[in-house]
């Protein structure tokens, strides 16, 4: 099998000197500041990132601050950001690292390998980056610069093409500067080397490199599985009102934005009718159902098509547990996904 050409090393590095994005997490950050960017990182776009991060470390400026933080505290910070289960593994981890380590991140990506959370790409960043270890951090930009870089036909989705793609980044990776190397990685694959289409071969410092290039097929590098279509699932949303106070259901700890909150909602399309009947079957009298307006929201696996009604209770003997948040309550004290984000920016509060 064809080798990365270590010649690619120093115009990469050269390049990233002078086009590297300014980040909030780069300069000199502490390792707790890169562990956090790294995790809000997964799966999540770097223009998302930006304001997360820098109002979650003025929240909780040291690892023994978030591994103390309330549950709700945590989750607010991250409401909007998704994958939820990032938070609270952060936290998980946190407080193994208060009672087992000191309270710091142990410097080498083995031990980071064991903390909740952090997988292999995400020690091979926070190694990198933070503690100079020269390992690598192969995520999907790295990958795809790898199969272009070698057009390497495998499906970079397969866990031994991973394997492949980690040794031989490991073979380059410049023992002095590793986690600039890794990042410029993540730069050319975030910018010049993008997915979807043609990418910007013209821009790209490892050009000469780069036998996808050569041969003319970067764009239809990786191959990879195609992806199973998402599931849709019709939904009904209830923005109900009591005086100026609004429903609120905790979801269950298990499953899709696990304990989050979120205004009840049901499953399917209902007719105005079936609305009045689901409140009626929640224990609740209402006055006049109003539609409210309809939103998508798209996850990973799942589409969530929903309708809405909103009502006031007037009365009733709750079978449910709702809880009636006021304004303050509801922007301070409650998680909510941003699959509701539509309706909550919107939601008409008595000054
Ligand atoms: N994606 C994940 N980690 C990153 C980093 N440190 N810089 C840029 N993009 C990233």
């Amino acid at each position: 099998m064809e080798q990365l050409p270590i010649q690619m090393v120093p115009p990469l590095l050269q390049w990233y000197h002078t086009h590297a994005r300014e980040l909030p997490w780069r300069g000199a950050p502490t390792p707790y500041a890169v562990w956090v960017s790294e995790i809000m990182l997964q799966q999540t776009r770097v223009e998302a990132v930006r304001g997360y991060f820098a109002r979650f470390l003025a929240a909780l400026p040291t690892i023994s601050d978030l591994a103390e933080a309330r549950e709700e505290t945590l989750l607010k910070l991250w409401e909007g950001l998704g994958y939820y289960s990032r938070a609270r593994n952060l936290q998980k981890a946190a407080r193994i690292l208060v009672e087992s380590y000191g309270g710091q991140l142990p410097a080498s990506f083995a031990e980071l390998c064991k903390l909740p959370g952090i997988g292999e790409y995400t020690a091979g960043a926070i190694a990198s980056i933070a503690f100079g270890e020269p390992v690598p951090a192969i995520d999907g930009n790295a990958l795809r610069v790898w199969s272009r870089l070698l057009a390497e036909e495998q499906d970079i989705t397969k866990a031994a093409c991973k394997r492949e793609c980690f040794r031989q980044f490991q073979e380059v990776i410049p023992p002095d500067q590793p986690g600039d190397f890794n990042q410029a990685i993540m730069d050319l694959g975030a910018t010049v080397c993008t997915p979807h289409g043609q990418p910007h071969c013209g821009s790209c410092p490892v050009s000469a490199f780069c036998t996808a290039y050569a041969l003319g097929i970067a764009a239809s590098l990786p191959v990879k599985p195609e992806k199973k279509p998402r599931r849709i699932e019709n939904r009904t949303v209830f923005l109900l009102w009591k005086a100026d106070r609004v429903a609120l259901h905790q979801r269950e700890n298990q499953g899709l934005l696990a304990g989050l909150w979120e205004f009840p909602q049901v499953e399917g399309h209902l007719s105005p009718k079936a609305a009045k009947q689901q409140i009626a079957q929640w224990g609740y009298t209402a006055g006049a159902l109003q539609r409210a307006p309809a939103h998508t929201h798209i996850f990973s696996h799942v589409e969530w098509h929903m309708w809405a009604y909103s009502a006031q209770i007037t009365g009733g003997d709750p079978q449910v547990d709702f809880q009636w948040a006021s304004k303050q309550e509801f922007h301070h004290q409650f998680p909510l996904p941003s699959a509701f984000q539509p309706w909550a920016a919107n939601l008409p509060w008595k000054e």
